[in-house]
């Protein structure tokens, strides 16, 4: 194996990161582009998006911005299509973009529950249903594509006031459960991440003062994961040989007990 293949494994592959404007899905692209891989950063922020290709760019990598919502089926489809005309299509999915808003149930925050639904599953399936296709073509030609997306622990313990997010969270590791069943025989891996708390934007969208003591509570009793804890084993898992599929991963901070 020469060295250039070594250091770039994943050369010659396109790999579509959605929230890819901060956080886990910004750190993700970065990392994944340093692996070689042409990375399409979509989200609905376009001015941080170029920002985000300038600096792969300027580290020797390559991308494509492209602004766009993953809640409206009609641009995710267009984007796919982008995808397919312009770099052949994808062979790796970071299906990533979420939100978290707790409150206590009692609360009817009905806009915010309907806000979680909408983009974590949603916006999930739009993002599947728009590139499953080239995922399967990718793996048949090359041998390999990935679908990976982001659940959490929620998706696995119980925080009270957390409901409708964990919730959301447990139909994505559940849908990865099944996905990686049903297109392991066509050679795509599906995995789902489970982090634990990450230092991102997220909690910036939180509303509800409870759950923002509880998190900055946490801050003094335990060190964070950073994004680019997590784009580490984005990394890993795209460039594991073809016949691995790591189909759950948990990422804890060591400190964080549940
Ligand atoms: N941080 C944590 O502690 C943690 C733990 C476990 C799991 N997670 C999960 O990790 C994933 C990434 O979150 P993060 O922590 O990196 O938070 P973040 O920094 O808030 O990133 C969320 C990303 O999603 C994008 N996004 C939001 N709404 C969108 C929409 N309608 N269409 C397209 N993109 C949209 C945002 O960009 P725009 O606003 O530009 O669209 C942003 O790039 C989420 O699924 C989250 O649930 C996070």
């Amino acid at each position: 194996m020469s060295t250039q293949t070594i250091a770039k494994p994943l050369r010659g592959r396109v790999a579509v990161v959605t929230g890819a404007s901060s956080g886990i899905g910004e750190a993700s692209a970065e990392k994944l582009a340093a692996l070689g891989a042409h990375v399409v950063v979509l989200a609905r922020r376009a001015e941080r998006l170029t920002d985000l290709v300038a600096r792969i760019e300027k580290d020797g990598g390559s991308a494509t911005a492209i602004a766009a919502d993953v809640t409206d089926k009609a641009a995710l489809q267009e984007a796919a299509d982008r995808v397919a005309a312009e770099l052949g299509g994808a062979d790796l999915l970071f299906n990533n973009a979420g939100v978290m808003l707790p409150a206590p149930v009692e609360e009817l925050a009905a806009d915010q529950w309907q806000q979680q639904i909408d983009l974590n599953i949603t916006g999930l399936m739009n993002t599947i249903g728009a590139f499953t296709p080239q995922l399967v073509e990718a793996a048949g030609v090359r041998g390999v594509a990935d679908l990976i997306n982001t659940s959490s622990i929620a998706a696995q313990n119980i925080f009270p006031n957390f409901a409708v997010y964990s919730a959301t969270k447990a139909y994505v590791t559940h849908l990865s459960r099944h996905l990686r069943a049903e297109l392991g025989p066509k050679n795509v891996r599906v995995a789902a991440i489970e982090p634990g708390i990450v230092g991102t934007e997220l909690q910036s969208h939180v509303t509800d003062r409870g759950a923002l003591d509880w998190l900055e509570g946490s801050k003094e009793t335990m060190e964070w994961l950073t994004p680019q804890d997590v784009a580490e084993t984005i990394g890993f898992l795209a460039t594991l040989p073809p016949r691995v599929n790591l189909q759950q991963v948990t990422i804890m901070p060591t400190a964080q007990a549940s």
